[in-house]
């Protein structure tokens, strides 16, 4: 399975911060932010990997990260995102990539404890359709929030105000080849985006959405509360570790 990671976007929630870098190279703890996700999927398996670069400063990422050789990768791509478009606009850059194989898509500030390789074992059994990563948290209104009914999630919604349950829809998501032509289908919702919410509804239009729960903590890097709560989460999981 290929690696997909989408760290596109203008980071306009931590302005100034992202004035004078991009939002994936901001520090967490001890490492820029980017490294977290590629980590993650370097630990389920997976070493070709592209990443998708958007806003400024995007060529700090070669800068960075070279051919990935420091994390154990076989190839490290790179693309670029043009404009706001959203999540699955990013990742609509990824179909030559993909190539027809499934992939596994994380969004370049979602930062975990632990590992997801369980759940791309489940993906692997899987012949198509999608899995997502849910977990429990307690202001489920800044996520997607899926509904899980009889061992199925029946609808997730973007941003709810009045969320039907605690279950975030994390930024990892397992998809087969028809991702991209669900896609195409989308309209952009009213934040003038395509949605990766809405990519996950028509799976489950499809009967094809299956679920994991999360393990360990998790979470985004995308606002100065989130950010400094990314370190200090990683801060404390590596004086544990020690
Ligand atoms: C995005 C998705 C949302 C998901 C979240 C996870 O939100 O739209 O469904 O729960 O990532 O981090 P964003 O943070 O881009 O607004």
């Amino acid at each position: 399975m290929r690696g997909v990671i989408l760290a596109g976007g203008k980071g306009t929630r931590l302005f100034p911060l992202t004035k004078i870098t991009n939002k994936h190279l901001l520090p967490v703890y001890d490492a820029p932010m980017i490294y977290y996700p590629i980590q993650t999927l370097v630990n389920a398996g997976i070493r070709d990997i592209l990443i998708v670069a958007g806003g400024n400063y995007a060529g700090d990422f070669l800068q960075l990260l070279g051919n990935g050789r420091q994390f154990g990768l076989t190839s490290l791509n790179y693309t670029y995102q043009e404009g706001d478009g959203g999540i699955a606009d990013a990742l609509a850059l990824a179909e030559h990539f993909a190539d027809g194989d499934k992939i596994c898509v994380i969004l370049g500030d979602n930062i975990i404890e632990l590992g997801i390789d369980a759940a791309v074992s489940e993906f692997h059994k899987q012949e198509s359709g999608a899995r997502i990563l849910l977990k429990e948290v307690h202001d489920p209104e800044r996520f997607g929030v899926a509904e899980v009914r009889g061992g199925h999630v029946v609808n997730i919604q973007e941003k709810p105000k009045l969320p039907r349950s605690n279950y975030a829809v994390t930024g990892i998501y397992m998809y087969d080849a028809s991702v991209f032509a669900k896609i195409r289908t989308l309209d952009p919702s009213s934040r003038g985006e395509l949605e990766i919410t809405d990519v996950n509804n028509a799976y489950i239009q499809e009967g094809s959405l299956r679920f994991s729960y999360l393990d360990g903590w998790w979470t985004d890097a995308g606002t100065f509360d989130s950010l400094l709560r990314a370190s200090s989460l990683v801060s404390q999981s590596k004086h544990k570790d020690a």
